[in-house]
Order: structure tokens, then C-alpha cells, then sequence
């Protein structure tokens, strides 16, 4: 672990201009970091065995390896406009070899923990370890999301900056649509994203369907990600996510 941790961020180190990673970068090592930590906490409290625990904390570091060559190649972190950044991070991971010295089973469950990360759903019948990887990596990574998006609003112009989440408009009100598939907890289907309460809605979304273990729901909570956004809504808004129950 040790070992690979030090591949990964040598790797890192070679995006530093002028002894600094760009700052989008740096973010992304932040996120990282602390995906890596969120993926430890859920192991340690569904008292996942020591092997899992480190497959899963491995498939953790790696899950974002291709956003620093996504950045400095196409400038942007939107895949639509660039690669698919776990497509794009499972290659990358491959070709360096450093998972080459693992057994074949871990060096897989990594490597689908990595490449299935950010889609919509994972495959059915995977083996355990895989299985248990690529939910944890999933949750652990959606936690931290949790975070950003609140930095994001605390750290931005978002009123006046339309750019701050993509142009969305942030004085409409909740599409039915996406009410509609929370209340049901199918996912939501991303081209009915319209406003900033829609994006902020997918994120209940997630809270309430979209974690698949006990103790990210419970992080999710303690950590105030749900009243703060059901105090966001109502603010911006006045949409209460209670009704939603
Ligand atoms: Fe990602």
C-alpha cells in the first residue's frame, strides 16, 4: 500500500508546474485525499476484514488518477466535452503496471472499483471483493461530493457567476421529473437537471437510494450534508425536502 500510494503520487508530481500543482489540480488531490479516508471510515464501521479494507482504500486513491491528464489535455473536468474520466483512470492505472505485483483478484476488484465508479449503475453478479470495492469507492466518493458542493456555494458567486455550476439557473424551482424519481428513488436522469435546486435535489437522492451502506448514510447525516441542504432549499427556494418523505 505504502508503495503504491508513493507510485500515485510521484505520478501527481509530475503535473506540478514550477513545484505547484494548478489549482483545479490541487482539488482534485484534496478530493483524493479524502475519498481515501471516507473509503477507511465506511470499512472500519461495516467491519469490513484487513484485505478488503485495503482493496477498497486502494481503489480509493486510484478511483481519479485520469482527472490530472484529463485537465492538462482537454482543460476541462466535464466528461462529456473531454474523456471518461474513470475510463480514462482505470487505462492509466493499467498501463502504468502498478497493480501488477497484486493477485489477479485484487488487481481486478481495483481496477472495476476504479472504472465503474461514476456510472449509473454498477453490474449485477460481480465477484465479493469487486462488489464490496466498487460500493465502497462509490460511496466514499459521493460523501466528499457532499462536501464540494458545499464549499462550492460557500466559496463562489453563484448568484451572479453563472458559471459556478454550469449555467444553471438557481431562481427555478425543482423540476417535477426530479422530484418525481427521488420520491420513487430511481436515478435521476441527468438531462432533467434545469436548476440549482435539481442539482442540489440529486444529491438527496443520493442520500436516501443512492449509498449502498448503513454507515455512509450515517456519516451523511452526521456530517449535516442533508439539513444543509434542506435549509438551502428553503432559502433559495422555499422547497422543503421533508415533503419528499
Ligand atoms: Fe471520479
Amino acid at each position: 500500500m505504502d508503495k503504491l500510494r508513493q507510485l500515485y503520487f510521484d505520478y501527481v508530481d509530475t503535473f506540478k508546474v514550477d513545484g505547484k500543482l494548478p489549482p483545479m489540480m490541487e482539488l482534485k488531490r484534496i478530493h483524493t485525499a479524502l475519498v481515501v479516508d471516507n473509503a477507511k471510515k465506511i470499512a472500519a464501521a461495516e467491519k469490513f476484514d484487513a484485505h478488503t479494507a485495503e482493496i477498497c482504500t486502494l481503489a480509493a486513491l486510484l478511483h481519479d488518477t485520469g482527472r490530472y491528464e484529463q485537465l492538462k489535455r482537454y482543460n476541462t473536468f466535464k466528461d462529456s466535452d473531454s474523456v471518461d474520466h474513470a475510463v480514462f483512470s482505470h487505462d492509466i492505472v493499467k498501463a502504468k503496471g502498478w497493480l501488477d505485483g497484486l493477485e489477479a483478484a485484487d488487481r481486478e476488484a481495483v481496477l472495476k472499483a476504479v472504472l465503474y465508479h461514476n456510472r449509473r449503475d454498477l453490474p449485477e453478479g460481480m465477484p465479493p471483493l469487486m462488489d464490496t470495492a466498487a460500493k465502497c469507492v462509490r460511496d466514499a466518493d459521493k460523501l466528499d461530493i457532499f462536501r464540494v458542493l458545499e464549499n462550492q456555494i460557500a466559496t463562489t458567486d453563484w448568484r451572479t457567476d453563472a458559471t459556478a455550476f454550469w449555467n444553471l439557473r438557481y431562481d427555478l424551482p425543482p423540476n417535477p421529473a426530479v422530484i418525481a424519481a427521488i420520491k420513487e428513488g430511481w436515478p435521476v436522469d441527468y438531462q432533467n437537471i434545469r436548476s440549482l435546486a435539481d442539482f442540489v435535489l440529486i444529491q438527496v437522492g443520493w442520500m436516501r437510494n443512492g449509498l449502498y451502506f448503513a454507515a455512509s448514510r450515517r456519516f451523511a447525516r452526521e456530517r449535516g450534508h442533508y439539513d444543509y441542504r434542506r435549509k438551502f432549499l428553503l432559502d433559495l427556494i422555499g422547497y422543503d425536502i421533508a415533503e419528499l418523505a
